[in-house]
């Protein structure tokens, strides 16, 4: 798989960062960090057994897995006491609807969740929200279940991406009026700072490369380092869709820039027809995907399936070839 961190080139310090080749776009100083001990001998523990599970009869001299505290002996038990309650176990037993506990190729669904699964979410779910991002735009982009990362809403992904792509003092440029949430979510807690990118209504709010172009200089003359653009399609609060056109610009731009595009597509759903929306998708798409992997797409089922409260699950895509 190829979630966002697997996209990091080791880059020490803040000095290397700014002097990378001009075709590989820079992240931050914590995506870089090789302090977070994935390297360390437990995690390699891990891996081998990834790699080479045990199995008395197909691969007895696999590798046992030691280091994992999975209460599995009780499973039992608890499977019991879900097909008793079967109201109540309607909600973990979501592959199966006869309530015997048991999902796809006979694997019980309660053991599926219930185990410690892949930190970037369960494949299945990543699937089923590939398959629905693709369906709200019509059919007209694709999305690579590999690619998605699962986060607890849209603001929890909109601030793990501002980690992920900029330092404390660095910019991201986005276009205005935006959604205030994102003076909580892009800045609070990372550091970063947004610098606006000056819309108005005489072309309906659309953002123009002159636009961009002033929104860079202005942080530059701040000393501060740009690291993307951040633009919600459809917009929160205008309720417009970016005009394809326009997209292109934008990707011309960050492209020339070498910085980060970061898509927030949470209303793609909420459009009156499929074709009123362009995502930045299909922008990729026909440009057969080069440079996308500097594109972003945050998308959340909070407003297109009613579900805010749920903060049920939101994908944070990267782009990359098919
Ligand atoms: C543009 C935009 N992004 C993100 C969010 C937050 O989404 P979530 O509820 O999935 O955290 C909102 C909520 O209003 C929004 O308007």
């Amino acid at each position: 798989m190829a979630p966002i961190v697997e996209m990091i080139n080791i880059i020490d310090d803040e000095e290397s960062i700014s002097s990378s080749s001009s075709d590989e776009v820079c992240l931050s100083n914590v995506a870089n960090s090789d302090t977070h001990g994935e390297n360390s001998p437990y995690f390699a523990g891990w891996k081998a057994y990834d790699e080479n599970p045990y199995n008395e009869i197909d691969n007895p001299s696999g590798v046992i897995q030691m280091g994992l505290a999975e209460n599995q002996v009780s499973f039992d038990l608890l499977e019991q006491g879900s097909e008793q309650h079967s109201s109540k176990a309607t909600t973990i037993n979501n592959n199966n609807s006869s309530g015997t506990g048991k999902g796809n190729n006979n694997i019980s669904s309660f053991r599926e969740t219930a185990l410690y699964q892949d930190y970037h979410g369960l494949l299945s779910f990543r699937h089923a929200m590939a398959s629905f991002m693709e369906e709200i735009r019509g059919g007209r982009a694709k999305f690579d279940p590999n690619r998605i990362v699962l986060t607890a809403g849209a603001t929890a992904a909109n601030e793990l991406l501002t980690f992920i792509l900029a330092n404390p003092g660095d910019a991201l440029l986005v276009p205005t009026p935006y959604y205030p949430g994102f003076d909580r979510d892009l800045r609070w807690r990372t550091g970063v700072q947004i610098v606006a990118i000056h819309c108005d209504s005489s072309n309906n709010f659309q953002v123009t490369t002159q636009a961009l172009e002033d929104a860079y200089k202005r942080a530059q003359g701040k000393n501060m380092k740009v690291r993307g653009v951040l633009i919600t399609n459809p917009s929160n609060p205008l309720g417009a869709t970016i005009q394809r056109e326009t997209l292109e610009e934008i990707f011309d731009f960050v492209t020339s820039k070498n910085i980060h595009l970061v898509s927030d597509e949470i209303y793609s759903g909420s459009v009156f027809s499929s074709s009123e929306f362009t995502s930045i998708a299909q922008v990729l798409q026909a440009r057969d995907y080069k440079g996308a992997d500097r594109v972003h797409i945050v998308y959340s089922l909070s407003k297109d399936l009613a579900s805010q409260g749920s903060e049920l699950a939101l994908s944070t895509h990267t782009m990359t070839k098919w």
